[in-house]
């Protein structure tokens, strides 16, 4: 991908970007699960870090698709239920079937959702995720979750932060270190909505997968991942939800929440919504 392609997504311009540099000799969170997913937007760099850590557990890309069920359940939740009109989905990753803004609009046409993801290949295929309905609206930003303050006032051009926003953390939280304080970057997002807001996050769950098989990952993409990753125990996970109540069936196993009739696979992420106080 060249500067112009990017530039002609009509979304943000290559030559101002931070994020991580477009790379295709190194494996990109994105593009790997991409791959999972059965997606073409990926490289054999890409694809030799998920076939590795494939051998170690097989059942991640059956885990992936369940997580990508799991956002549009959420979603669904979110608008119907709960009747939120406003979504901030930090790592939005490359568009695929199901996107946010599809599955909310098709509740509540007027619904809002601003994407915010940081990798140069999201950015390239963000207009697909700028196809919002009339009554409504879409925005992508190109940024990093880290970047708080950037990304409230970017979105602040689309929401309106004086009422419920649902916060949309879903499997990206892995990809922040410790020492980059994650719980602290949640507050902070957190801080920025009014009671009555939501949060959703989906988390690899380091005490789910079982030590040997979590080891084979870990070691199958060491050197491998442009992104480092930080699996995090429940308790870690339900950190991140101090100063809301979580909503039904709480903090579980992505496919236990309100799971669609039929799935039956075993993922190792951690999923909950909660209703800010
Ligand atoms: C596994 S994908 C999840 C995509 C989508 N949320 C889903 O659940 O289907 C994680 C996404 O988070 C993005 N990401 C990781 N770290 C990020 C950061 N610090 N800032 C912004 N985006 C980030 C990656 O580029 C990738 O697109």
């Amino acid at each position: 991908m060249t500067s112009d392609e990017a530039a002609a997504t009509g979304v943000g311009d290559m030559a101002d970007r931070t994020g991580p540099p477009f790379d295709t000799s190194i494996a990109h969170q994105a593009r790997v699960y991409d791959y999972l997913l059965g997606g073409k937007d990926n490289y054999a760099a890409d694809r030799a870090a998920a076939e590795a850590a494939l051998k170690a557990w097989p059942d991640m890309a059956a885990g992936a698709r369940a997580n990508r069920a799991l956002l549009g359940r959420m979603v669904r939740y979110l608008a119907g239920e709960a009747g939120i009109r406003q979504f901030l989905d930090i790592g939005t990753g490359i568009p695929t079937a199901g996107n946010t803004h599809q599955v909310a609009q098709s509740i509540a046409p007027e619904s809002r959702v601003v994407y915010v993801d940081y990798d140069p290949i999201v950015l390239a295929h963000a207009r697909a995720l700028l196809t919002s309905n009339e009554q409504g609206a879409t925005e992508y930003i190109d940024a990093d979750l880290r970047d708080t303050p950037a990304i409230l006032t970017e979105a602040a051009r689309v929401l309106d932060f004086t009422k419920p926003v649902a916060v949309m953390l879903i499997l990206i939280l892995h990809a922040i270190p410790d020492d980059d304080d994650p719980h602290a970057i949640v507050a902070r997002l957190m801080d920025a909505v009014p009671a009555g807001s939501y949060l959703a996050v989906s988390h690899a769950a380091s005490d789910l997968l079982g030590q040997e098989r979590l080891q084979g990952v870990e070691d199958a993409w060491r050197g491998r991942m442009q992104q480092q990753i930080t699996w995090r125990t429940r308790e870690q996970v339900a950190r991140f939800f101090d100063g809301t109540d979580l909503v039904a069936p709480g903090l579980v196993r992505t496919e236990e929440w309100r799971p669609d009739p039929g799935s039956a696979i075993h993922t190792a992420a951690w999923s909950a919504v909660a209703r800010k106080r």
